[in-house]
C-alpha cells in the first residue's frame, strides 16, 4: 500500500521516471563531478569492512552503484517508489525493492543507509521524522546514514521555496531542508549529526521546471509573484526565475 504522500510523488515526477530521470536538472544527480565528490567526502568515514548498503529513495540507483564499485566490495538494496525507476538499473547483484518509504519494513539492519535529494519528497516535519526513524530501524547499532539532501540555509527561503513547490499543482510538495533539520534528525532519535562536505549547487531555472512538469506561463507568472524580494536562493528574473540549492553532506549514527 502506497501512503497518499507516496502516491502523489509518483504521479507529479511521471515524465522523470526511469532513464530520464538522468538528464533531469542538466543531469546533475548522475554528473561523474557530483558523484566523485561524494564519494571523497564519505569513504574517509566508512569502514573497512564489506558493507550491506541500503539506498533509499535511490531512483536507478546510480550514486549507490558507485559506492560499491569505488568500494569493490559489499551489498547493495535500492528502494524507490517507481519500478520504472528501479528498473533502470540492470546490475543483478543489487537488490531493488519497490516500497513506499513510509512503510517499509525490510526485517534487516545495514552498515549504511544513502539517501539524496529526497528527505523534501516527504512535505511535513512530521512526515520526514517519521521516514527518518524508518530509516533509523534499518541500521546496526554501529551504522551509519548519509544523506545528502537539497538545503536551503535561512529559514525564510526555505519556506518561500518549499511554498512554491507544493502550490504549484503541476509540482510535487516540498519540504526543503535548512538549519532545522538537526532538531529533525534529533526527534527521530538519531544521536550525532555532523556536516562533513558539500556538493555543487543546483541550480534551477523556469526553464528546467517546464521540462519537468511541463509548467505554463500562468505557473511561471505565479512562482514570479511568490517571490517578492530576489535572494541568493530565489531570484525572479525578467523570464521567469532561478532557484538556487546548497547540497550539504550529513553524516548521522544512531
Ligand atoms: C529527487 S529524486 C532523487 C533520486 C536519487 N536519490 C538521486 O539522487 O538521483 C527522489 C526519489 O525519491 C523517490 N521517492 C519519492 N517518494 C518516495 C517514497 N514515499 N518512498 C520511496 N521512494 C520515494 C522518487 O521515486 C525518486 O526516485
Amino acid at each position: 500500500m502506497f501512503s497518499s504522500i507516496a502516491k502523489k510523488n509518483l504521479e507529479k515526477d511521471s515524465r522523470v521516471l526511469g532513464k530520464a530521470w538522468e538528464g533531469t536538472y542538466g543531469g546533475y544527480f548522475s554528473d561523474k563531478k557530483n558523484i566523485q565528490n561524494f564519494l571523497e567526502r564519505i569513504i574517509p568515514f566508512l569502514p573497512e569492512y564489506p558493507l550491506d548498503i541500503l539506498y533509499v529513495a535511490s531512483a536507478s540507483g546510480i550514486l549507490g552503484e558507485a559506492i560499491i564499485r569505488y568500494l569493490g566490495k559489499g551489498n547493495l538494496t535500492l528502494v524507490d517508489i517507481s519500478q520504472k525507476h528501479l528498473n533502470a538499473n540492470n546490475n543483478p547483484n543489487t537488490k531493488k525493492i519497490c516500497c513506499d518509504l513510509l512503510n517499509l519494513d525490510l526485517r534487516k539492519k545495514f552498515d549504511l543507509v544513502v539517501m539524496r535529494s529526497s528527505l523534501d519528497y516527504f512535505p511535513t516535519r512530521e512526515s520526514q521524522v517519521k521516514v527518518l526513524k524508518i530509516i533509523k530501524d534499518h541500521i546496526k547499532k554501529n551504522g551509519l546514514f548519509i544523506n545528502q539532501p537539497a538545503y536551503v540555509s535561512n529559514m525564510k527561503d526555505r519556506d518561500i521555496i518549499s511554498h512554491i513547490y507544493t502550490s504549484v499543482e503541476k509540482i510535487g510538495d516540498r519540504l526543503f531542508q535548512s538549519e532545522d533539520l538537526e532538531g529533525i534528525y534529533i526527534e527521530a532519535g538519531y544521536k550525532q549529526f555532523k556536516k562533513i562536505g558539500e556538493g555543487e549547487k543546483l541550480i534551477i531555472t523556469q526553464e528546467d521546471h517546464i521540462k519537468r512538469y511541463n509548467l505554463g506561463e500562468d505557473d511561471i507568472a505565479y512562482i514570479q509573484s511568490i517571490i517578492t524580494q530576489n535572494s541568493s536562493y530565489a531570484e525572479k528574473t525578467e523570464d521567469g526565475y532561478i532557484l538556487r540549492f546548497d547540497f550539504p553532506i550529513f553524516l548521522a549514527n544512531i
